[in-house]
């Protein structure tokens, strides 16, 4: 396995193994790999002859209060567990050599961006949709695997591969979770002992979500009026935002009759945490 840092490189390597007629599977990551991770390796190495992770914290899709310094790195332990998944390449670029000191261009994925998380992280999903642009545009892939964890995000992503006619097929890969439900994420690392044992309580209120549903209730307030009652039992818990909807286009749901999202952002000490399932009546 090859770790590539310069964006000529990885690009020539690209055009290559598609002059040889391989196809290309990747995967983007901002490194602090976990088994979430590893997962959409391993998937991308069953499906593609070439499989490509790319390494980058990336900047522009940081608040200027949230945690770009002190996101974990650790290169040398991700192209380890990279190599083990069956990666073939990281690709490690310089945040100086991906935005230029003049970089002026964005892309923005309008409304879509602008709920759930969108809402509380202004700025975030442009700078997403703008980095995974970019990384396409390098690596030129035929796959791409995201996480439902992130479930915006895979949403966004898919509107702007549709958008802007960008020949990629997009694959999103079931969240996975802990023992006690906990969504994997590289954030989990910054809760201590209590706060980690509270988080269980964000699958626990999603799961209590489905169940109601289940059983007829269809009115998204009183579900989310006890989601709120069993988080805030946990004396660390903040939530940010509760929300049941349209899993397309992320439009409110007041009354469930088909599938939907239900998301949710919540802070347990200065984590904040999300996740969601998919959810039919
Ligand atoms: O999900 C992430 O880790 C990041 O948002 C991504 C897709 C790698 C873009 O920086």
């Amino acid at each position: 396995m090859k770790v590539i840092r310069s964006i000529r490189s990885m690009a020539d390597f690209s055009r290559n193994a598609h002059i040889k007629g391989k196809t290309i599977g990747f995967v983007p990551t901002m490194g602090a790999l976990h088994e979430g991770h590893l997962s959409l390796i391993r998937q991308a190495r069953k499906e593609n002859d070439v499989v490509v992770v790319s390494v980058f914290v990336n900047p522009v899709q940081f608040g200027p209060k949230e945690d770009y310094k002190h996101y974990p790195r650790n290169l040398k332990r991700d192209t380890e567990l990279s190599r083990k998944s069956g990666a073939d390449i990281v690709f490690y670029p310089d945040a100086g050599d991906m935005y230029f000191f003049n970089h002026k261009t964005y892309i923005e994925v309008c409304g879509l961006s602008g709920y759930l998380c969108g809402k509380f992280r202004p700025g975030h999903f442009k700078g997403v949709a703008t980095v995974v642009a970019k990384l396409f545009n390098i690596i030129n892939p035929d796959t791409s695997y995201f996480g439902q964890k992130d479930a915006q995000q895979a949403i966004v992503i898919k509107k702007m591969v549709e958008d802007l006619n960008i020949p990629v097929r997009i694959k999103v890969m079931p969240t996975v979770r802990e023992k006690d439900g906990l969504a994997m994420s590289s954030r989990n690392k910054y809760l201590d002992k209590k706060e980690r044992a509270d988080a269980a309580v964000l699958y626990q209120a999603l799961r209590m979500a489905r169940d109601l549903i289940s059983h007829g209730v269809t009115d998204s307030l009183s579900i989310i009026r006890k989601m709120r009652q069993l988080i805030s039992s946990k004396k660390s818990a903040r939530i940010q935002y509760i929300s049941i909807v349209n899993p397309v286009d992320l439009s409110g749901v007041n009354t469930i009759k088909e599938r939907v999202l239900i998301a949710l952002s919540v802070y347990i000490g200065k984590t904040r945490l999300i996740d969601n399932i998919v959810v039919s009546p």
